[in-house]
């Protein structure tokens, strides 16, 4: 089989697609043929060597995968071949994967491979389930992966101020199409002017940031009182920084999210929710697809601001 492996970190040239074994399930995995990869920021992260979890090289990519089951570990009762499904596997980035059956999410037959990947909705879900009661949002990189799920799910929930925030005039008219009430671009040099604007002398009671560097501390400075704001990754690279003092008056938080511990149960049933979304067209995602063996480009893409929605590694039918 072939998948996309790394035997250094660094620049997207570092991916290679190479001939490997096929996997074996172990007694509680199953083994998926693999329709989409979902290409994450985090797998970038890896590729970098900057994220926690670090592969042993010569390492298959880990990443998030749908597909059809082509056999089941000896101890996995509740799965068969033949079942359509999505989960997180160990080495993810290949034509056939070996995913830990308890991790798995089944789909229905109306949803697409790429369309069931979940990890973007659900880290959304997650961190719109943060707080409660609050009525206005602000989401950065809001028309990325994460950003666009956020967009979407806050509209279903009701919340009436939805402030969107992307890199460029074209990701904001995608933001306003997913539900933003107000969608401003973060590379002009007023638009921290505008946000506050926007939120007027009340503030916004929930900030979400995955870019990092200096944006979260500015965007503290629009906190409500008693406001949230979340922060769960950095794309921008650069470190978080957040001014204390600017929260000590607002009585505001600080809190860091992932979706890697929400509680079994809970991923479970939040799964379940936001399938059911998916297969009645109540939460959409734009699909930008690459053949599996342009990995490397489709990396390069998201590091560089070019992508819009969810990128996915495809496989010829
Ligand atoms: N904690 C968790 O559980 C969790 C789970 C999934 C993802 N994440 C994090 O959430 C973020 C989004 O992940 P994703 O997979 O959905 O990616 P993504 O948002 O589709 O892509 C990254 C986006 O970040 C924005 N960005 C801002 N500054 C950037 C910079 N200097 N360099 C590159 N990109 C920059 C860009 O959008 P604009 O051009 O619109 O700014 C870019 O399109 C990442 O930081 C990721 O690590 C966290």
């Amino acid at each position: 089989m072939k998948a996309v492996t790394l035997n250094a970190y660094g620049t997207p040239d570092v991916l290679e697609v190479t001939e490997q074994p096929m996997p074996v399930p172990a007694p509680h995995e199953v083994i998926v043929k693999v329709q989409a990869v979902g290409v994450n920021y985090a797998d970038l992260l890896i590729r970098q060597g900057v994220y926690p979890f670090i592969p042993q090289f010569p390492a298959v990519l880990p990443g998030e995968i749908s597909g059809i089951i082509t056999q089941t570990g000896s101890e996995v009762q509740h799965l068969q071949a033949g079942q359509r499904v999505t989960g997180h596997a160990p080495a993810g980035y290949a034509t056939y994967a070996a995913i830990p059956a308890a991790g798995i999410t089944i789909l229905p037959d109306q949803v697409a491979p790429a369309a069931g990947l979940l990890t973007h909705s659900l880290t959304a879900q997650h961190l719109l389930e943060q707080t409660s009661g609050y009525r206005s949002v602000v989401i950065t990189a809001a028309a990325g992966g994460v950003g666009s799920q956020a967009v979407q799910l806050a509209k279903i929930k009701g919340i009436p101020q939805i402030i969107a925030l992307t890199g460029s005039e074209a990701k904001q008219e995608y933001v306003r199409s997913l539900g933003a009430t107000h969608a401003i671009n973060y590379r002009e040099t007023d638009w921290l002017k505008q946000l506050a604007d926007i939120a007027g002398p009340q503030g916004v009671d929930l900030i979400l940031d995955a870019t990092g560097g200096d944006t979260p501390a500015q965007l503290a400075s629009v906190l409500a009182v008693h406001g949230t704001l979340i922060v769960y990754g950095n794309s921008s690279g650069q470190p978080t920084t957040i001014n204390p003092q600017e929260l000590i008056m607002k009585s505001a938080r600080v809190i860091g999210s992932t979706v890697y511990n929400i509680p079994p149960a809970q991923r479970q049933q939040w799964s379940q929710y936001l399938v059911d979304l998916i297969a009645t067209g109540q939460l959409l995602a734009q699909i930008n697809s690459y053949p599996f063996t342009d990995a490397a480009r489709a990396h390069s893409d998201m590091a560089n601001r070019r992508n819009t929605g969810r990128t996915v590694l495809s496989f010829p039918e």
